[in-house]
């Protein structure tokens, strides 16, 4: 089963939010309620907010067609849907890889966002790939890997991107075991990245958010894989809140960080990591759990839902395209840069 996928007239998504006690599909066949799926997070993570910018442009065309809306009224939805969440670049990127075929009308819009959808498939894959070789050749496995959040499966179309690189290292046999944090608030760690290794037979153990640092330090982890939000030119990574502190610990203990994303979460346009917009959440998400308060009455609460990890601190970023190694002084947004190992520098030259 596809994370989100078209269905005759609609979007289908996997509803994330009762996961891993019910595995229940939405089906989404309005702009209101794409929108509100994707505020909730019942459809989330960059990769699967990219396509679902992308399908959600073909809604909105195929539903002004059917209710007669005039331009205004449809650039105004399609605008609703790219806003809806403001720190994962795939979101806007995909609405507006989609804009231009509009004037084709419905059908040409959709076909767009088909093909979106298909390369984001291929890029996991390829990414995967890239991610274990780079592993493969850094560490002698089998590895004991950290992740965070959720960057799996559900996190794109299929496959995923940090757990991407785990399937590959897996279907090598060379993964130990992977700890998993919980990820407060929302729990993408304990719900779902546990939910999908189970799935796949990978060994796993979930840890609380505040013990990865120490494990790393006591060296029960031989490299730390996670997914990515927005990249920025230079190399600092927005991730998941959380990702910033395994990044510290990681750098400090001397193993490897890496970030596995497609390049479309490379995002030219911001030049540092400081102008990216971090999505601020509810208060109640912090002070309470499945609506059941975990505060006092009163309690105020910040709920910075991502971080940004320095590009100092990450050893290499995986894409379907390229090996980029941030901390060797290699900058994501120079564009081209060779398939394979090789390093992409500042300079463009070959750091190794
Ligand atoms: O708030 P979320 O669950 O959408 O945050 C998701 C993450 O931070 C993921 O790590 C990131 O989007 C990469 S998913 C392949």
């Amino acid at each position: 089963m596809r994370t989100i996928e078209w269905a005759d007239d609609h979007i289908r998504i996997i509803d994330q939010t009762v996961l891993p006690h019910e595995l229940v599909t939405l089906e989404l066949r309005t702009v209101d309620e794409l929108v509100d799926a994707i505020r909730r997070l019942a459809v989330r993570g960059a990769p699967a907010l990219g396509v679902a910018g992308a399908l959600g442009v073909a809604l909105a065309a195929r539903t002004a067609q059917a209710e007669g809306w005039d331009a205004e009224r449809l650039r105004h939805e399609i605008g609703r849907i790219r806003s809806a969440r403001p720190t994962a670049v795939n979101l806007a990127a995909g609405v507006d890889g989609v804009l231009p075929t509009l004037a084709g009308g419905p059908g040409a819009a959709l076909r767009s966002a088909l093909d979106l959808l298909a390369a984001d498939v291929a890029a996991c894959r390829a990414l995967g790939e890239r991610g274990a070789d780079f592993l493969q050749a850094e560490v002698n496995g089998p590895l004991r890997l950290h992740t965070h959040c959720n960057a799996g499966a559900l996190a794109c179309v299929e496959w995923g991107t940090a757990l991407g690189v785990v399937r590959s290292l897996h279907a090598r046999r060379l993964v130990a075991g992977v700890l998993v944090d919980e990820t407060r608030p929302l729990l993408q760690g304990a719900r779902l990245t546990t939910w999908e290794l189970r799935e796949i037979g990978v060994e796993h153990q979930l840890v609380s958010d505040g013990a990865g640092p120490a494990l790393i330090q006591r060296g029960l982890v031989d490299a730390v894989v996670v997914g990515a939000d927005r990249i920025a030119a230079n190399g600092d990574v927005a991730n998941k809140v959380g990702t910033y502190a395994l990044a510290l610990a990681a750098a400090r203990a001397g193993i490897p960080f890496v970030v596995a994303a497609p390049e479309s979460t490379i995002d030219p346009a911001t030049a540092h990591g400081d102008d990216i917009e971090i999505e601020m959440r509810p208060e109640d998400e912090v002070t309470s759990w499945s609506g059941v308060p975990i505060a006092p009455e009163g309690t105020r609460a910040l709920n910075p839902a991502f971080d940004v990890t320095p590009a100092e601190l990450v050893r290499a970023i995986v894409t379907e395209r390229r090996l980029i190694q941030p901390s060797r002084g290699a900058v994501p947004g120079t564009g081209d840069g060779p398939p394979g190992p090789r390093t992409v520098t500042a300079a463009g030259g070959d750091a190794r």
